[in-house]
């Protein structure tokens, strides 16, 4: 099918104001458009002016913000003391909402900010393609880490589907890397020391304070292989998988997906950083999270490529987020080229000024 494409325009973040959206001069980016998808299109995804929602019920509100008398400086401390020992000074809830009365933290762009942020803009506008849905959205998130994805789909859900929607996240926000992996240091270290000290579990629940009131949010604690077999067939209208990035953990989640979504939803993913045949990807190492290919230097999650190849073959893409629409028993590719998107307003300044320069 052939699909009406409009120019895109990139809506900057912080254009919006108590649910008003107010472009500011100079920054309207038109003719600019999200780059092109990965894969076929799908039908008129022509993008609507977004309309006002009747609020669902409340899950977790926003807290009224505050000024705390002993704010830390967060980028100072991370640059001196490491997320170590953050984690050490902020372990609990309240000790958070101290620190960071009036916005979520992130820890900088490694630790919460989580692959190509680029990202993010298209989970957005795959987000927009459930417009005409008439009940809320029900979005399931399957790996939360801080919350920087859910903010993310909470965002999205209250401004850019009429009837908003709820988000239930599934995440054990425990430790679930090899020995061999925490001991090679890095990124997965320190993760694995977060999840260890509860920091990833007590940052996710900080941020989500700061989602959209009119969205729901609630999280289930546990691993998805021992949660998604509880939840109804059909009982989500889009499936994110960020999860454990290892093959038999995508592939397990890809077939819950397939049966958890209704008619009409959106299957989506992160970390699809490569696409190839399934017969080129059955050599691929089931029990790593990540490489980089000696050969090209292409640094990729080998189990999210292989599950994805097995499950659905070549997918619609976007900097590595996926997105297929479930359609009569099967799956046809998303196109989100050209649609409009909005900056989070939870992206850091620094992140939010990058991709204004990439689009500017
Ligand atoms: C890459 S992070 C998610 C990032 C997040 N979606 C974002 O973009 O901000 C991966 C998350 O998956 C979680 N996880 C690991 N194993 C899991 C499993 N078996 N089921 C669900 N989540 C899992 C980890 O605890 C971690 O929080």
């Amino acid at each position: 099918m052939t699909g009406v494409r409009v120019p895109c325009v990139i809506v900057l973040a912080g254009l919006y104001q108590a649910g008003a959206a107010h472009r500011l001069a100079g920054r309207r980016m038109g003719g600019t458009r999200l780059p092109g998808v990965q894969g076929g299109t799908e039908g008129d995804e022509a993008a609507a002016p977004g309309r006002r929602a009747t609020p669902v019920e409340v899950g977790i509100r926003a807290r009224p913000g505050g000024t705390a008398t002993n704010r830390l400086d967060p980028a100072r401390s991370c640059a001196v003391h490491g997320p170590w020992n953050m984690g050490r000074a902020m372990s609990s809830l309240p000790e958070l909402a101290v620190l960071f009365p009036n916005e979520p933290y992130f820890l900088g762009n490694t630790m919460g900010v989580m692959g190509e942020p680029l990202r993010h803009l298209y989970m957005a506008a795959a987000v927009a393609t459930l417009q005409d849905l008439d009940r809320a959205v029900r979005v399931l998130e399957i790996g939360s880490w801080i919350g920087f994805s859910t903010l993310t789909w909470a965002q999205a859900l209250d401004e850019r589907v009429p009837h908003k929607g709820s988000i239930l996240c599934v995440d054990p926000w425990a430790s679930y890397w090899s020995p061999a992996e925490i001991q090679a240091g890095g990124v997965m270290a320190t993760m694995d020391f977060m999840a260890r000290s509860d920091l990833s579990y007590n940052l996710f629940r900080h941020n989500l304070t700061f989602a959209p009131p009119g969205v729901r949010i609630d999280h289930v604690r546990g691993r998805s292989e021992d949660v998604l077999p509880y939840f109804a067939d059909g009982a989500f209208d889009l499936v994110f998988i960020d999860g454990d990035h290892r093959y038999a953990a995508v592939a397990n989640e890809l077939r819950e997906a397939d049966r958890l979504l209704a008619d009409g939803g959106l299957l989506c993913g992160d970390d699809l950083e490569h696409q190839a045949p399934a017969s080129a990807c059955a050599a691929l190492d089931p029990a790593i999270h990540y490489r980089q290919d000696p050969a090209t230097g292409v640094r990729y999650h080998p189990g999210v490529t292989r599950a994805v190849a097995e499950a659905l073959g070549p997918v619609s893409a976007y900097e590595g987020f996926f997105v297929m629409r479930k359609l009569g028993g099967g799956y046809v590719p998303v196109d989100l080229s050209g649609r409009t998107a909005s900056i989070p307003r939870h992206f850091p300044p620094a992140l939010k000024a990058s991709i204004r320069s990439r689009f500017g």
